[in-house]
């Protein structure tokens, strides 16, 4: 499999006045073309500057890269200068976020909007960046799109912003799109649809797609694979059919068990006790154990690193693997 991004001991850490948040500390991980990737984790583990990270839009200061490397199709991005960058950034990599209304510009109308995109990027004139708008936001589903093409962000629902969002990431044919928590601002039933749209888009166009959400539910529907953050670090990583038939971390399990019961709005079935340790002050040992029904002493003194379970399958627990060897 072409690996298209890697992470190696990737850490991102910001100054505060309480001291060095470490958002990203020290994570690995790698992707395939084609490939769709599922990030998960309570709030504050990391999985949006990990995302922030890699389109280099992490703002620096208070944000620094403290080490690691982070290869696109074998270029570090870290070396790249800001204008290299850029370029990467419109063309190769596309990012959606949380809350269309705060990415979309409230005085432009849609359409617009899409152009400005297609016209930075791509050798195209006046009309036909209208015309490729146009049918850019009849691929993503908006209905009389040459009408819609006029409208100003605020006369959409949630929903049909979200999609114009995804109209303009899709306007440069990136190879990857990064969708953090697309979905979590709409009800259920335009959820479903923007997921459904996600995942053919990513198969019509060949795309690879990192999806971060809180919601194992998301990513059973959407991903091939999975990474499990916990306090800035990777804890599990394996296919959608490892993490779900055999969990390895106590983590991952509780997350698992917290999956929303079909049909019952926001009720949890069971919820991980206690909360994520601050990222400016992280916990010696293994970070979960403060929460962790199965910790030891070692557990809270040193900390485990990822190891391979089985081919494509790895998790950081002393209990796990080969690490029970050191027990
Ligand atoms: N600008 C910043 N300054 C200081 N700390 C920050 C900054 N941005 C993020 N952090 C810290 O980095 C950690 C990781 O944040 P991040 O936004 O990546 O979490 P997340 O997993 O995306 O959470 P959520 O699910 O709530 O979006 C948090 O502890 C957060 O407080
Ligand atoms: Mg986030």
């Amino acid at each position: 499999m072409e690996k298209i991004l890697e992470l190696k001991n990737l850490k991102t850490y910001y100054s505060t006045d309480n001291g060095i948040a470490k958002a990203v500390d020290g994570v690995s991980f790698s992707l395939g073309r084609n490939r769709t990737l599922g990030i998960v984790g309570e709030s504050g583990c990391g999985k949006s500057v990990t995302a922030l990270s890699l389109m280099r839009l992490v703002p620096m200061p208070p944000g620094y890269f403290a080490g690691g490397e982070i290869f696109w199709k074998g270029r570090d991005l870290l070396k790249l200068s800001e204008e290299e960058m850029r370029h990467l950034r419109g063309n190769e990599i596309a990012m959606i976020f949380q809350e269309p209304m705060s990415s979309l510009n409230p005085v432009f109308t849609c359409g617009s909007q899409i152009m400005e995109q297609i016209l930075i990027h791509r050798d195209l004139n006046h009309a036909e960046a209208k015309k490729r708008s146009v049918e850019l936001l009849h691929l993503v589903g908006i209905p009389n799109p040459a009408e819609r093409f006029s409208s100003y962000p605020h006369e959409l629902s949630g929903g049909m912003r979200q999609r114009v969002m995804i109209a303009m990431a899709l306007s440069c044919n990136p190879e990857l799109l990064i969708a953090d928590e697309p979905t979590t601002a709409l009800d259920v039933t335009v959820q479903a649809q923007i997921l459904d749209l996600i995942g053919k888009l990513q198969s019509d166009n060949a795309m690879s797609v990192m999806l971060i959400t809180h919601d194992f539910g998301v990513v059973a529907e959407l991903c091939e694979e999975v990474l499990v953050m916990y306090a800035s670090r990777v804890v599990e990583t394996g296919s959608v059919q490892q993490l779900f038939n055999n969990p390895l971390h106590p983590y991952t399990r509780g997350l698992l068990h917290s999956i929303p019961r079909l049909g019952s709005s926001k009720e949890r079935l069971h919820v991980i006790e206690g909360n994520v340790p601050s990222a400016v002050n992280l916990p010696e040992g293994c970070r979960f154990a403060g929460r962790c029904p199965e910790a030891d002493a070692h557990c809270r003194q040193e900390q485990p690193e990822l190891v391979v379970y089985e081919a494509g399958h790895e998790a950081a627990c002393w209990k796990v693997g080969s690490h029970r060897g050191f027990l």
